[in-house]
């Protein structure tokens, strides 16, 4: 199979969507955001369904947006922070998309979900930095794994993220 897709993993506060959609625009490819398809399908904000249902049920619909995106061509896909976690999952994008992590250190992902930022379920009511420097020493390796090359994107401007990944694309 032709991996037309991008795929942008990595945690919460990484940039994925606003460096996505600027790829998108740049490489004249469709943006898809794995959690904005979750609330078209649930018909319900992502903290309701994490508040009313629960985690596990979110990662249903997570699954399932996770091969409707892997069935698309020429996308950039924002995935959500948990959607690699579940080994097949990561199979459906590795097989469809070229896989981009964009690496951020915890401090960056503190100072970047403060708040005004959209509400992380995982997030709230919680000692933030503890869960945060937990979840990201937890889901790192499998970032790594999973991606075909990484981005650092501590102090460097969305610009600069996306022209990054373009060399990194285009050396591939
Ligand atoms: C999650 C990340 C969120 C969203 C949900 C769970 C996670 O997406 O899917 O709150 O498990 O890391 P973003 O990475 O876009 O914030």
């Amino acid at each position: 199979m032709i991996r037309s897709n991008i795929a942008l993993i990595g945690f919460m506060g990484s940039g994925k969507s606003t460096a996505g959609r600027l790829l998108a625009t740049r490489r004249n490819k469709t943006f898809l955001e794995t959690d904005a398809l979750i609330e078209d399908r649930a018909c319900m904000r992502i903290e309701d369904i994490f508040n009313q249902f629960g985690e596990e049920r979110f990662r249903e619909f997570e699954a399932q947006v996770v091969a409707q995106v892997s069935a698309a061509a020429d996308a950039v896909i924002s995935c959500g922070g948990g959607a690699v976690l579940r080994p097949e999952n990561a199979a459906l994008l590795k097989a469809s998309s070229i896989v981009v992590f964009l690496d951020v250190l915890p401090e960056t992902v503190l100072w970047r979900i403060g708040p005004g930022s959209r509400i992380r379920p995982l997030l709230e009511g919680v000692d933030r930095e503890a869960r945060v420097n937990e979840l990201m020493a937890a889901r790192r390796p499998v970032y790594s794994a999973v991606a075909d090359f990484t981005v650092r994107t501590d102090g460097v401007s969305v610009d600069e993220v996306v022209s990054i990944i373009e060399e990194e694309l285009d050396r591939l």
